[in-house]
């Protein structure tokens, strides 16, 4: 029996858990504000298994797993066994004897599922190849503090159909919002998964996700313009050739000035100035960006109590 619950995708979670989940995420950030840490992992230990480099997301879960009142544990391949090829089975039910959690990034998905098949304790996706959930969290809880809900907004992505783009699919099926992807061709979003996120809308009968070609037309009305690197980590060799094909996908005033008047500009970071975003778009009056990047330890919190109480 697992103690806790893992957060690997959106799937395990439900559209009211999600919305109790920025509701409480919003109570630590007043909570911290006003100098107060509210404590609600005291003594818990987080293993933060990180296969791939990260500022924002190790340092934003340690930093929340200390303010719960507990610690967190960094492995990285080149410090720990997990780099000379221990399996991934063994050190879930090692760290399983240790820790209370595991934060894991790393490429395939189907590793991050097979931790959490092995360990004995919660598992949370630090980003995969796949999906980057906790980040999309904090894109959702920052929508939600500047809008004052998630629902309702005209939601565009601008750029690769990668892990970011995936998880915005899977929260836009779950919440049932209306997102509109602009990807070059051969670029687009995974069909399966696209697929099932469309079939959960026909489900529901809210929401509509839809993907097309052309930035400027996805970016007109936008609420909310999101976008990410090119070229995610582990595909620098393809970094070239990927900016060949999203030539016209950067984030820039032009195709700002198409978005809604009071638009929200957001990017997961780190930030390419001048290939997905430009710097006065990322630095201008609609980017939402560093409130965007403080939110993930307001949301980490939420996540950890969530899956490690
Ligand atoms: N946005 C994000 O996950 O950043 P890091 O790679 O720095 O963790
Ligand atoms: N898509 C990017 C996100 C980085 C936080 C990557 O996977 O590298």
């Amino acid at each position: 029996m697992k103690r806790g619950r893992d957060l690997l995708s959106f799937a395990s979670l439900t559209a009211a858990e999600l919305h109790a989940l920025l509701a409480r995420t919003a109570l630590f950030k007043e909570a911290r504000a006003r100098g107060e840490l509210i404590r609600t992992l005291p003594g818990r230990t987080l293993g933060m298994i990180f296969e791939k480099p990260s500022t924002r997301t190790r340092v934003s879960f340690e930093v929340a797993m200390v303010e719960l009142g507990g610690h967190a544990v960094y492995l990285a391949p080149e410090g720990s066994q997990i780099g000379r090829g221990e399996p991934i089975a063994d050190t879930a039910r090692v760290l399983g004897g240790y820790c209370h959690g595991i934060v894991i990034r790393t490429f395939a998905q189907e590793r991050a599922e097979e931790l959490a098949r092995w360990a004995p304790i919660p598992v949370v996706n630090g980003l995969t190849d796949r999906l980057h959930p906790c980040q999309v969290l904090a894109d959702l809880f920052t929508v939600h503090e500047l809008r004052g809900d998630v629902v309702g907004a005209r939601y565009v992505w601008i750029g690769d159909g990668n892990n970011m783009a995936a998880s915005w699919i899977e929260a836009a099926a779950l919440l049932g919002l209306d997102l509109v992807l602009a990807c070059p061709e051969g670029y687009d979003p995974d069909a399966a998964l696209l697929a099932e996120a469309r079939a959960q809308i026909a489900a529901t009968g809210r929401g509509r996700i839809e993907v097309v070609r052309d930035p400027r037309a996805a970016a007109r009305g936008a609420d909310v313009l999101s976008t990410d690197v090119w070229a995610s980590m582990g595909q620098e060799q393809e970094a070239a050739l990927r900016a060949r094909a999203f030539a016209g996908f950067c984030v820039d005033d032009a195709l700002l000035a198409l978005a809604a008047p009071d638009a929200i500009v957001l990017h997961c970071l780190p930030a390419h100035r001048g290939e997905e975003i430009s710097a006065s778009v990322l630095e201008g009056p609609h980017s939402a960006v560093w409130r965007q990047a403080e939110n993930r330890l307001h949301v980490q919190k939420a996540v950890l109590e969530l899956c490690l109480s």
